[in-house]
């Protein structure tokens, strides 16, 4: 039985700064995932603040969020089978420096702030992050 999901993926301002959003973009595809929703845009940290409540408790928190809104992102709604997992195995580690060779944060990722991309890491927080940013 097929399981198409959706994830969100953000390409995080590290990424965005260094034009690398064109070659991210060509490794989903790559890997067969469908960009089915896209748009370039800076948010404000009160914004930021909101999409990583989850993680507010975190003595990162401020940084992250100051982080993501210190410039252009580019987010984006991925299909595919798995689309998910699949979309956090592309990924690799949060922190770069333990990510496997082929993956984007291996790749591409500077430190584990920036870390080029963030990825939905559940079905269930893929739908809040996907209306998150494409609720019209
Ligand atoms: P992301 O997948 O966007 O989700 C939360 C982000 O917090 C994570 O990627 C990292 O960029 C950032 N972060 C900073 N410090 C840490 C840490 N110690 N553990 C996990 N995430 C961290």
């Amino acid at each position: 039985m097929s399981n198409i999901e959706l994830t969100l993926s953000i390409i995080k301002p590290d990424a965005v700064e260094r034009n690398l959003d064109i070659e991210i973009k060509e490794m989903f595809k790559n890997k067969g995932f469908s960009i089915v929703k896209e748009k370039k845009i800076q948010i404000e940290k009160s914004e930021a603040e909101k999409f990583y409540k989850v993680h507010e408790t975190k003595p990162f928190y401020n940084d992250l969020c100051a982080y993501l809104s210190s410039g252009p992102i580019v987010v984006m709604v991925l299909e595919k089978e798995n689309a998910v997992l699949d979309n956090r195995e592309l990924m690799g580690a949060t922190n770069p420096n333990d990510a496997e060779e082929g993956t984007i944060r291996k790749k591409y990722g500077i430190s584990i702030d920036k870390n080029s991309v963030h990825g939905s890491d559940s079905v269930e927080n893929a739908k809040i992050e996907i209306d998150f940013f494409f609720k019209d």
